[in-house]
């Protein structure tokens, strides 16, 4: 059993508050994301809970046990990190068994579990070879291996991609997925990449400047962002905003801006009189926007925009409209062959529109 609890958790650099009361709870053999802009304070929460960092308020539990003041090395816990952070003078296999012939373990369980770990993650060949005799992606995957071999309750992984080109990092995030359906093991996993988050977490954790902002699984977050935050930072390309006002109607509300009107159903914003006059921004996202044909075969409150730019992605194809001074990317079927400048229907699937309260931030819409 592994479960890891942050209560309260608070960290500050002298005056600097990076974490702002972290309240989280992992489940056992659980893949947890965090994911956040850079700055947040990720590595912090992962280092004060290997113990590499101090903790300023709060309590930090594994499996029920508080370990604030354990040393890291009691608290079995192994964390790969962005910048792999191996032993250049060490082999490949001298890096993988180092943290066992520390603890003085049989020479043949070190072989064995060396070997295990070399299989898993097909080094068996580079054993000999020293860290600078290897790839990006090789190396990466060595400093996976020593964590493997640890056999810890906790893996950490900061980042652990990010120092790799786009189509290394597509494949190990493939490799990683298969290695946690195989170890089983409770995983925290660290990244600024929503894509990683999206396709590794079983449940998503973001993170903004120190304050955990949704915990989640991936298709809940992205369905129904909680706040502004969310909706801008999970989903890609970005989803669109339009800040307006709420009027209520007969039955239903309706949303007024400068350059777009729009009528919501009542199946997305309850017409309360609470929401009579109040300042807000609705979220669509690219695919959720209807350009073209698309608009004449699937909705009601139609409006015209003018194509600025389009961008062939291959069978997906994304538009840069305009309309009014209303900027709006649209994501439709390839080949959509309109030249910049020409007219175009737009209208919004509503079953997937997100309003927030532009004052608090706070999803309003169901
Ligand atoms: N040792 C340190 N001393 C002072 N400030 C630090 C230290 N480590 C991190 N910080 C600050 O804490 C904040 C969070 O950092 P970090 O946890 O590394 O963010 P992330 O991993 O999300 O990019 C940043 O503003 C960073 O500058
Ligand atoms: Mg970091």
């Amino acid at each position: 059993m592994a479960t890891v609890k942050f209560a309260g958790i608070v960290k500050n650099f002298k005056d600097n508050q990076v974490l702002k009361k972290v309240d989280l709870e992992i489940k056992d053999h659980e893949f947890v994301v965090i994911v956040g802009p850079s700055g947040c304070g990720k590595t912090t929460l992962l280092r004060m809970l290997a113990g590499l960092e101090e903790v300023s308020g709060g309590e930090i539990y594994i499996d029920d046990a508080l370990v604030n003041h354990l040393h890291p090395s009691r608290r079995q816990i192994a964390m790969v990190f962005q910048d792999y952070a191996l032993y250049p003078h060490m082999t490949v296999e001298e890096n993988m068994s180092f943290s066992l012939r520390l603890k003085n373990a049989p020479k043949k369980e070190i072989k064995a579990r060396v070997t295990e770990a070399a299989n898993i993650l097909q080094l068996g060949k580079l054993l000999h070879r020293m860290p600078r005799q290897l790839s990006g992606g090789q190396r990466q995957r060595v400093a996976i291996g020593r964590a493997i071999v640890r056999q810890p309750k906790v893996f950490l992984f900061d980042e652990p991609l990010s120092n790799l080109d786009a189509k290394l990092r597509e494949e190990m995030r493939v490799e990683i997925a298969k290695l946690y359906q195989r170890l089983g093991a409770t995983i925290i996993y660290v990244t600024h990449d929503q894509v990683e988050a999206m396709t590794l977490a079983g449940r998503i954790v973001i993170m903004n400047q120190g304050v955990i902002q949704q915990v989640g699984t991936p298709i809940e977050v992205y369905r129904k962002p909680a706040n502004l935050f969310v909706a801008g930072f999970i989903g890609s390309p970005t989803m669109n905003f339009i800040e307006g006002t709420l009027r209520v109607e007969k039955g239903h509300v309706r949303f007024a801006s400068p350059s777009l009107s729009l009528d919501l159903p009542a199946s997305l914003l309850a017409p309360e009189g609470s929401h009579e006059g109040r300042e807000a921004v609705i979220g669509v996202r690219p695919d959720d926007v209807y350009a073209g044909r698309e608009a004449g075969r699937n909705c009601s409150q139609k409006f015209d925009s003018v194509l600025e730019v389009s961008e062939l992605l291959g069978h997906r194809e994304n538009l840069y409209l305009k309309a009014g001074e209303l900027r709006l990317l649209a994501t439709v079927e390839a080949f959509f062959n309109q030249s910049p400048g020409s007219t175009v229907p737009v209208c919004f699937n509503f079953e997937n529109m997100h309003v927030f309260d532009k004052a608090t931030q706070r999803r309003i819409s169901a």
